[in-house]
């Protein structure tokens, strides 16, 4: 095993966040917009109620008012255009995974999807790639192994490190690839609630200090890892974390938390800790099973 690999508090030996060197925050994020956003086939729980019961035009208010969002926080917006015929496209944290290497190469390594109708999206992350000045590395398509870009791979705010969700849609044999990729050391959290199926929809860093967690989504050992490495830790409501995809929110430069509107208790951990809480609705998208982060790519450099 890669010594870049952190399985459980075993493995730390000495790591910690004071010896993980500070790395850039994001330059901006990436969206792509809903024009083709549909709940087809059910990839998650959250689906199975809500097939063909998209309201495209409210989706699309949605995203807009999101995507305003991010501009009013001061987070600069690109935007992919949407591939017609790939209804989760909008899902824009999935596809890839954006980041650095120390020397500053800018890197985006495209994932390996595990359902075959999300794995066209792909072609249009690595060409947008490609023409921003990012190398494009692969994860083996149609390998025996599925890899789902920052859904599963979220950056620490601030430092050079990489916290990676397995159980359901990554395999924990990709890790070993991304801390190469990007030089940089991952931590692997094991998920366990099919609920939680993405780390992204359990896992919410709020600060370099701080993550907000829904606790039952993991297991015991990766519950351990987070306490050890992250000074505060706050907790979601059952209620939040499932209905309103509380820890699904996006936090950028540590200041301004975006997050579905109505998750209260999540929202006042936010405040609690000095961050400005920005609300919005993206129920439509709750209805596939996403919400504010994994609907952009966060960029960098
Ligand atoms: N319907 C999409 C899927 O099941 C939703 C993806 C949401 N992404 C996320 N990172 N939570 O693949």
């Amino acid at each position: 095993m890669s010594a870049n690999l952190y399985r459980s508090i075993g493995d730390l030996k000495g790591f910690s966040l004071k010896n993980c060197p500070p790395m850039a925050e994001p330059s901006g994020v990436l969206m792509c917009p809903p024009d083709h956003f549909q709940v087809l086939a059910v990839k998650n729980p959250y689906m199975a109620r809500h097939v063909g019961d998209v309201n495209i035009d409210k989706a699309k208010k949605q995203w807009e008012d999101l995507k305003a969002a991010f501009e009013g926080a001061g987070c600069p917006v690109s935007v992919i255009p949407a591939t017609p015929g790939l209804e989760d496209m909008v899902f824009a944290a999935n596809s890839s995974l954006a980041g650095t290497r120390p020397d500053g190469e800018k890197v985006a390594l495209i994932s390996s999807m595990r359902h075959s109708s999300r794995r066209k999206e792909t072609e249009a992350f690595e060409a947008w790639y490609e023409a921003h000045g990012y190398r494009v590395a692969r994860t083996k398509p149609g390998g025996h192994e599925t890899f789902e870009g920052s859904g599963d791979a979220v950056w620490h705010p601030g430092k050079r490190l990489i916290w990676g969700g397995h159980g359901f849609r990554t395999d924990p044999g990709m890790f070993e690839q991304v801390a190469d990729t990007f030089k940089t050391p991952v931590i692997q959290l094991k998920l366990v609630n099919e609920r939680f199926y993405h780390l992204d929809t359990c896992f919410c860093p709020l600060t370099p200090e701080t993550v907000l967690i829904y606790p039952a989504a993991f297991d015991a050992a990766s519950l351990e890892l987070i306490l050890k490495i992250f000074p505060i830790v706050v907790t979601s409501s059952e209620a939040d974390a499932v209905s309103r995809l509380a820890c699904n929110a996006a936090v950028w430069r540590s200041k301004t938390a975006i997050i579905q509107k109505g998750a209260n208790a999540a929202a006042g951990h936010m405040r609690a800790m000095g961050l400005e809480v920005v609300e919005v609705d993206t129920s439509e998208f709750v209805k596939s099973g996403g919400s504010v982060y994994c609907m952009k790519q966060y960029l960098f450099g």
